[in-house]
């Protein structure tokens, strides 16, 4: 069998993120963030689990990156909780919760992993939500104080910074459908976040530039997936577009080409948020790399009923889903990344994260096998060297997740890792994925199966 091969210097990882996994919730001067109250109300998520404890990697990360060594990982994509580091968002930095961050980074670097930390991943510090949060400009330069503190420590010794995690969803799960913290639900509020969460990337990009030590490679990690029209139909490929300018290239286009897209806010009249001078100009700052999370495509059916998008999306017949809802379409992983590559040209790309929510549960000797995963995995792995075949320059893969972990509003019932987690008994067991990627890893590549 023909093995598919990956670039020498090819970055396998997985990716984190810290209220999923960290626990610690209230510990050594850690200020509380959205997320904490949120999760703290009746009703907000399944079950009203809640991340205080989760993986418990805050006591728990050397195990962790011991895990991570023996997969073989080249790189880890981890966050960095902001209210950790400064409890009230901006001012007074928290020494223990830098120090966490400071051997987190150490802990990689002897084990011979690249650190790929991210700055923000929807833990916003509760004290910002109170002066209006993502919805107020001034989060925007908080963020770009928070940088700098970051570069100002870490910034000897990691070279990779990711900024953002995926701003679409905080703006639409956080202040559109209320799913996410902060819970609220404004068209008004949704736009003005948007904005001011793409400034903050542009401020921390100039910030992390500007103080760190080594010469810094910075990107951002967005939600972006390929959207069809369910039929060839004029109305469906309107839907169709307006879904895809308002998911995609409402954030591609600022950051790659320094504007929002033509007729954007006719969709969200009146709520246009207010664009200062100078504020394209910061959201453009070149970037090193872009960080791709793809889950699936969107497929949508147009409607004259629905008003603002012209359609809603469904549900193809015939395909296989995971245990979140999401079909698996490995073929829209190679679509979007040419695209972005045709119409953007961005310096790198990087699949930020890449993944699938399976129903695992250990037999009775205690193993954990999910063939399902493999195939998902393998299925995207093929077709992300396809698309390297055709020089479309993707430096690296990381797999959401390394370990099972808090899945937001769906709570610990949705199961992303490649180590499965007893949250009963912290316990870590090595799923089959795992031991089938620290192969992967080992031959950088995989055997062609088609
Ligand atoms: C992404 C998030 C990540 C996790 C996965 C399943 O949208 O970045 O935190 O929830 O989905």
């Amino acid at each position: 069998m023909t093995v598919l091969s990956f670039p020498d210097d090819f970055l396998w990882g997985t990716a984190t993120s810290a209220y999923q996994i960290e626990g610690a919730w209230n510990e050594d001067g850690k200020g509380p963030s959205v997320w904490d109250r949120f999760a703290h109300q009746p009703g907000r998520v399944v079950g009203n689990q809640n991340g205080d404890t989760a993986c418990d990697h805050y006591h728990r990360w050397r195990e962790d990156l011991d895990l991570i060594k023996e997969l073989g990982l080249k790189a880890y994509r981890f966050s960095i909780s902001w209210p950790r580091v400064m409890p009230a968002g901006k001012g007074k930095v928290n020494a223990p919760g830098l120090d966490f961050y400071d051997r987190l980074v150490d802990g990689l670097l002897e084990r011979g992993i690249e650190p790929f930390p991210t700055l923000f991943h929807y833990d916003l510090p509760l004290a910002l939500h109170e002066k209006g949060g993502w919805t107020e400009r001034d989060t925007a330069s908080a963020f770009g104080e928070y940088a700098r503190v970051l570069a100002d420590r870490l910034g000897d010794r990691v070279t990779w910074w990711i900024t953002i995690n995926e701003p679409q969803i905080v703006a639409l799960l956080g202040y559109l459908a209320g799913m996410h913290a902060p819970g609220v639900r404004s068209p008004r509020a949704m736009v003005r976040a948007a904005h001011t969460l793409l400034l903050a990337h542009g401020e921390s990009v100039r910030a992390i530039r500007s103080t760190a030590k080594r010469p810094a490679r910075i990107g951002i990690a967005l939600n972006l997936a390929p959207v069809h029209p369910v039929s060839g139909r004029a109305i469906d490929r309107q839907a169709a577009e307006n879904f895809d300018i308002i998911s995609n290239r409402m954030y591609l286009d600022p950051i790659l080409r320094g504007a929002y897209p033509p007729n954007l806010w006719r969709y969200f009249r009146p709520f246009a948020p207010a664009i200062r001078d100078g504020d394209m100009q910061k959201i453009a700052e070149p970037i090193d790399f872009l960080g791709v999370n793809y889950y699936t495509r969107v497929v949508v059916a147009g409607s004259r009923l629905i008003p603002f998008l012209g359609g809603r999306m469904v549900k193809p017949e015939g395909g296989e889903y995971s245990d979140v809802g999401s079909e698996t379409y490995p073929e829209g992983l190679g679509e979007l990344l040419d695209r972005i590559w045709t119409d953007y040209h961005p310096a790198r790309l990087l699949v930020s994260e890449n993944g699938i929510a399976v129903k695992d549960v250990p037999d009775t000797a205690g193993a954990v096998d999910d063939p399902v995963r493999i195939s998902y995995l393998r299925g995207h792995l093929a077709v992300l060297h396809r698309t390297i075949q055709k020089k479309v320059p993707v430096i690296g893969y990381f797999i959401w997740s390394q370990m099972d972990n808090f899945e937001w509003s769906l709570g610990y019932g949705k199961r992303f890792g490649l180590v499965y987690i007893d949250f009963a008994t912290q316990q870590r067991i090595r799923k089959s994925s795992f031991h089938w990627y620290a192969e992967v890893i080992r031959r950088n590549g995989l055997e062609d199966m088609r």
